[in-house]
């Protein structure tokens, strides 16, 4: 199954970009997240009464809670413009200076997947982050020598999913870092209304909760299932999306009551009967399921660990024991594991 089909996917889609009305325009129509966006508000407040741009502000967790929106919302709640980017587009230095170069005072560049930078376009945004400067190397050998340009103050908001990959010195750069974090599930039922609302959806609070229980923790998740159920209740049923109703949708389109579907479901199985529950290196699990690595970590990974699911141990992955009793198989009380 490609990533594009996967209803549970926490990846953007183009159908997500779509429907640019789902997404939070101020800070108080982010929903949830209550500790976040108290100290954006502090962040923002301050800022705003000193006349100063924004401090660089990092965001960094799993696809779909809310990265991109909140970096529109605060160049929004700023009054400044956005200049959105990311890898490929600034994949040499000089495609970064021409952006810097721009940019007008207070503006934000975001800087989405920031992890992916690469070495050279790096240094260039070190000195422009720091002192607001760019250099420019003139010529070649000895008689080589340094242009510093003067940039306008600007506020760099970065985005990534692997906080682990951005190198030390691009972090330290960064004022404020923060993590967004699954959401509970009240945050959850209040987006899956709310986007109802937005959608035009008919919907009954059992349809809200339903959907919003299987969401995996994820906004992009549960106005992605909200739309597929939608379409569900509209040519299946009366239009209506009851709980009975989303419950049916949802189990054609194979997504569990944890919101688990078919590929995290073989992740766990391939681990627990081929690996007798690991430990298994994740390059192995990928293979066995035809997924590349990567995509395993970034999307699937995430939710069964916090699920806990899964572990993740130095020699690889192991199944718990939650989740053998999630796919009804059995486990194997100690020292019996050995013998499988
Ligand atoms: N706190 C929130 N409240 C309401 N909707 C949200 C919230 N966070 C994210 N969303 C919605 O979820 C979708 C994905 O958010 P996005 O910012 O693109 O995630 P990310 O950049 O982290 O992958 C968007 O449609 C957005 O409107
Ligand atoms: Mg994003």
């Amino acid at each position: 199954m490609s990533e594009t089909t996967r209803v549970v996917s926490a990846k953007p889609s183009t159908d997500d970009m779509t429907d640019p009305a789902l997404r939070p325009r101020t800070l108080a129509e982010v929903i949830g997240q209550g500790r976040l966006k108290e100290n954006l508000s502090i962040l923002i407040g301050a800022a705003r009464e000193r006349g100063d741009p924004l401090d660089h502000v990092m965001f960094y967790g799993p696809p779909g809670l809310g990265k991109t929106t909140l970096a529109h919302v605060l160049a929004r709640e700023m009054g400044v413009n956005i200049r959105i980017t990311s890898w490929p587009a600034i994949e040499r230095a000089g495609d970064l200076a021409a952006i810097l170069t721009n940019l007008k005072a207070s503006d934000v560049l975001f800087i989405d997947e920031i992890h992916r930078l690469g070495r050279a376009v790096e240094e260039v945004l070190y000195p422009a982050m720091e002192d607001f400067a760019l250099d420019i190397v003139l010529g070649k050998g000895p008689s080589a020598h340094t242009l510093r340009l003067r940039l306008q103050r600007f506020t760099v908001v970065g985005a990534t999913t692997r906080l682990a990959l951005v190198s030390a010195p691009l972090r330290a750069r960064f004022g404020a870092v923060y993590r967004l974090d699954y959401y509970d599930l009240p945050a959850l039922v209040e987006i899956s209304r709310r986007g109802a609302e937005r959608l035009a959806v008919p919907i009954d609070e059992g349809g809200v909760h339903e959907i919003a229980r299987r969401s995996r923790g994820t906004p992009r998740v549960a106005l992605r299932l909200l739309k597929r159920v939608r379409d569900y209740a509209q040519v299946r049923a009366d239009g209506v999306v009851t709980e009975a109703v989303a419950a049916r949708a949802l189990e054609i389109l194979n997504v569990d009551g944890l919101g688990l579907d078919d590929i995290d479901r073989r992740v766990l199985q391939t681990i627990i009967e081929k690996y007798s529950g690991g430990p298994v290196g994740l390059a192995t699990i990928a293979a066995s399921i035809s997924e590349e690595p990567e995509t395993i970590m970034d999307v699937y990974e995430p939710y069964l660990l916090q699920l806990g699911f899964l572990d993740r141990t130095p020699q690889g992955r192991v199944a718990t024991r939650r989740a053998y009793e999630h796919l009804s198989i059995p486990y194997p009380e100690e020292g019996q594991a050995k013998l499988l």
